[in-house]
């Protein structure tokens, strides 16, 4: 039988966070906002290539901080990664790019999350290009690092809707490896 455990403080309610002491709530901001990054690529980010380019494992690092932090924000407690097991390099990032990260929920379970991480390059003109698109998957922990429940997710939006049921998917295919 599963032991109950000390929970992460102030949690159990959709559609609110806390304010700036960090102590209390109020309304008006959504659980599902966007929790973005940015970094310019430096040579200590890059490959040996001629042009260099910035180092996969890097944007990784990235890649689970965002999503790490977008995940905390959801729970409001300490989160791990379990998994991130879909991730597509879709075109290269240079030396000296800008490159901007929005992570997203696109689900909750009992005590796990799985958040969207999306990495544009952004030229100076201000467009995008996204490189990088990918999904991880992070647990809540309690004060003991054992996992914790999480608010229930009500997808609102069409493209949340859409992005729920395919995490469904995603989950299945995960939990039957
Ligand atoms: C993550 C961890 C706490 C889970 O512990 P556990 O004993 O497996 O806990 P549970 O079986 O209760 O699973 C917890 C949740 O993780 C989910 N989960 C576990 N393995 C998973 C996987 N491979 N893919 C997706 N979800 C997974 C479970 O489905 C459950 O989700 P739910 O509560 O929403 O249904 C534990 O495996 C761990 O500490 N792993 C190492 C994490 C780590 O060090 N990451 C890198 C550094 S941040």
């Amino acid at each position: 039988m599963r032991k109950e455990r000390a929970s992460c403080p102030l949690r159990g309610v959709g559609g609110i966070g806390y304010n700036q002491n960090g102590n209390d709530r109020k309304e008006g901001i959504s659980m599902t906002d966007v929790t973005s990054a940015v970094q310019i690529v430096m040579p200590q980010h890059c490959n040996g290539y001629q042009t260099p380019r910035l180092f996969g494992g890097q944007l990784m690092a990235w890649i689970d901080v965002v999503g790490a932090v977008a995940a905390r924000r959801y729970a409001h407690c300490a989160v791990t990664t379990v998994c991130v097991d879909h991730l597509d390099f879709i075109a290269p990032a240079h030396l000296n790019d800008t490159v901007v990260q929005e992570a997203r929920v696109t689900w909750a379970g009992r005590t796990s999350m799985e958040v969207r991480v999306d990495s544009f390059v952004e030229k100076l003109n201000g467009k995008r290009e996204m490189v990088n698109r990918a999904y991880a998957v992070y647990v809540a922990l309690d004060d003991e690092g054992q996992p914790s429940p999480v608010p229930p997710f009500t997808p609102e939006t069409e493209e949340e809707r859409q992005e729920y049921a395919a995490a469904l998917e995603r989950r299945k295919l995960r939990l039957a490896r």
